[in-house]
């Protein structure tokens, strides 16, 4: 982008561009991994009638440490993977996005490390924050190269090191046994394993906050924006010791979350079983969806997560993308070469993604 030269924009900003996942309407929007199933009528009545209580005092700032939603993250992860966290051990924000921003203002003086492609905004991130970014190595069908990443973190001794399980874009989750040798590479060097969790409650693997309690170099972010379907909220944390959720208070800005959020989040917990129960409909989708690229001859990277990335089709990603789009489908170009991802979404945008590919593959010059 060509800044005006009048604008004293920061040297390492001028090149970089911003987070831009399309938002255009579609019939079938599968771009960014949301939860396609929308509050139920009862949620919506829970929370408008949360919200007017909250809106009586709007004259007056936020609860500054968001005490009770940290309370209720805190029982819900604790009845997720049987641990005994309190809300000393939350710290909540405006999105994964910004857990991820105040990890990194806290903590990035140093190198980071993380094992590309993953979610694009960690790199970013890194980069907004001036924190020196390291690409890790993975193998050529994306799983972590945990040999070579355990060297590399031996070799660059990293202050953060940053794991996204299951993966973005790719959808693999890495075993609790591998994260338990690269926690151990971590402590070595002095550094905090980071692992991003956004897509947990689609995995059967064990969580990483099952290693938080025995290792306090160990931080794990989830949110609410996907399994929960409570993106437009904004609500993401972390399960991490009380030391790095106090360090959080130094970097957060004061009232950060607002009351309207902190409010309608709570309720969201409290009908955390209505909208888990919508994960393993998502999961039999998610199957479905595999099955159907597969019997279009293309291939699908194995999935732990909402979404898919497949590859095979003749031609390349952007046109298959746009002629997706003119078709009604919003899928996600990552930007690898070949590859598309999928998010699952309900059964009608299923069914037209997958009758829109078989035209378009039926049509593909070879
Ligand atoms: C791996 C990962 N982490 C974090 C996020 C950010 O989520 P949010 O800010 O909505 O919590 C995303 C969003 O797609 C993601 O894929």
């Amino acid at each position: 982008m060509n800044w005006p030269t009048w604008l004293p924009l920061r040297d390492d900003l001028q090149s970089l561009t911003p987070y831009g996942a399309p938002q255009v309407d579609a019939d079938a929007a599968l771009n960014t991994n949301e939860n396609p199933f929308a509050p139920s009528a009862t949620l919506v009545k829970a929370i408008a009638a949360e919200v007017e209580k909250t809106a009586t005092h709007l004259n007056r700032y936020p609860d500054r440490d968001a005490i009770t939603l940290r309370t209720k993250l805190a029982g819900y992860i604790n009845s997720q993977s049987s641990t005994e966290f309190t809300y000393d051990n939350i710290w909540a924000a405006n999105g994964s996005n910004e857990i991820i921003q105040s990890i990194f203002m806290a903590f990035g003086q140093g190198t980071t490390l993380g094992f590309t492609p993953s979610y694009s905004m960690h790199p970013l991130i890194a980069k907004t924050t001036r924190s020196a970014w390291i690409d890790g190595k993975r193998n050529a069908d994306f799983t972590l190269n945990v040999d070579q990443g355990l060297e590399q973190i031996n070799q660059v001794k990293p202050t953060l090191t940053f794991i996204t399980t299951p993966n973005n874009p790719s959808g693999d989750a890495v075993s609790i046994s591998t994260i338990v040798r690269l926690a151990d590479a971590v402590k070595k060097a002095s550094g905090l394993l980071v692992i991003d969790e956004a897509y947990a409650e689609f995995s059967s693997e064990r969580s990483a906050v099952t290693l938080v309690a025995e290792n306090p170099h160990v931080i794990v972010i989830r949110t609410m924006s996907k399994a929960f379907a409570f993106a437009g909220a904004r609500v993401g944390y972390l399960v991490a010791d009380k030391a790095v959720v106090d360090a959080m208070m130094l970097v957060r800005l004061p009232y950060h979350l607002s009351a309207l959020t902190q409010a309608a989040a709570s309720v969201a917990i409290d009908f955390k079983d209505e909208l888990l129960g919508n994960i393993s409909t998502l999961i039999t989708a998610r199957e479905e969806l595999v099955v159907g690229l597969n019997k279009l001859g293309l291939q699908t990277i194995p999935s732990s997560a909402n979404f898919i990335l497949f590859t095979g089709f003749k031609s390349d990603a952007p046109k298959l993308w746009r002629d997706l789009l003119a078709k009604g489908v919003l899928i996600r170009d990552v930007g690898i070469a070949g590859y598309l991802r999928v998010t699952v979404g309900n059964e009608a945008e299923n069914k037209l993604f997958i009758s829109a590919v078989a035209e378009l593959i039926q049509g593909d010059p070879s």
